[in-house]
């Protein structure tokens, strides 16, 4: 870490109580830089000193490093495998057995995108098969409250809806003037928690009480983070699959979860990746 670097991130912690070590080197450096020109101070020592004795400088500091960008259906190929391939094949295995839940944990769900495109999924799928024995749930989590209570209320612009299908805009949102709402059905398929990827007393969300998950969905998360942290979060996510279960990923995060030896990669080039079974369980 370079001397400003080290600089910045121990008055975040000393002056302000945030650990922002956390975080990749690379994104802080570039975040730092942004908050240069921003603040119009340009010389690292000097922007330390007001770092500093300046809160409303580590609050803005804070924000700018967490991004909060999401997309309904954001990747094409990933989506294309979740509606095919993936979720038919957790449905046939849930309905082998008999009734049964599918689980599914949105990661860092943002106002609640890539949640409720996978509720749209599944609900499309489910009605489908015109069974109604196998149920499904998901579990949003953010560690950001005031994301959470925006994917709660469920209203999105226009530009915001622009990959959702003409069909599913129809059926599953209602037009409220020029915002698009989420209807009260899907909602009710998706349970909004606060939960935080870094919080190592809580392996799952405590919503979901056991975790079990066939399904996670952590998106855009991880490749903020340092190396030895993706490693802690990829080690919950795996704690809380079920074995077999899948993770869907960024598409930047391929790299990541392929270094980690709980997973492996089902459909290359895709992002979607699955929990190593142990040996002699399947
Ligand atoms: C860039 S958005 C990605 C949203 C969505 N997963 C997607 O791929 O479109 C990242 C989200 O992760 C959340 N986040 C970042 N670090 C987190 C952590 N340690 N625990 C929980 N949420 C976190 C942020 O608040 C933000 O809403």
């Amino acid at each position: 870490m370079t001397k400003t670097l080290d600089r910045v991130v121990g008055i975040m912690e000393r002056a302000h109580g945030r650990d922002i070590s956390v975080y990749d080197e690379v994104f802080l450096q570039k975040t730092l830089e942004k908050r240069l020109v921003a603040t119009g101070i340009g010389n690292p020592s000097a922007y330390g000193e007001y770092l500093l004795v300046n809160g409303s400088e580590a609050e803005a500091l804070s924000c700018s490093l967490s991004i909060s960008y999401s997309e309904f259906f954001r990747n094409q190929l990933t989506c294309a495998l979740l509606e095919q391939l993936i979720l038919p094949g957790i449905l046939a295995t849930k309905e082998k057995k008999g009734r049964g839940e599918i689980r599914v944990w949105s990661a860092g769900c943002a106002s609640g995108q890539e949640a409720y495109s996978v509720a749209i999924l599944l609900d499309e799928l489910v009605a489908d098969r015109g069974k109604h024995a196998v149920t499904f749930r998901i579990f949003a989590t953010d560690r950001s409250e005031h994301e959470l209570e925006s994917a709660r209320q469920g209203v999105y612009d226009f530009a915001a809806v622009r990959n959702v299908r003409h069909k599913h805009l129809q059926k599953y949102f209602t037009a409220r003037g020029d915002a698009f709402q989420v209807v009260d059905r899907l909602k009710k398929q998706v349970d909004f928690s606060v939960h935080d990827m870094l919080d190592e007393r809580l392996s799952c969300p405590s919503e979901s009480i056991y975790g079990d998950f066939d399904l996670v969905f952590c998106g855009n998360l991880l490749f903020y983070y340092r190396p030895e942290v993706r490693h802690f979060i990829l080690n919950k996510i795996c704690h809380c699959l079920t074995p077999g279960g899948y993770l869907v990923t960024g598409e930047a995060e391929k790299e990541i979860v392929t270094r980690h030896e709980c997973f492996r990669g089902i459909v290359p080039p895709s992002a979607i990746f699955q929990k190593n079974v142990p040996r002699g369980t399947t």
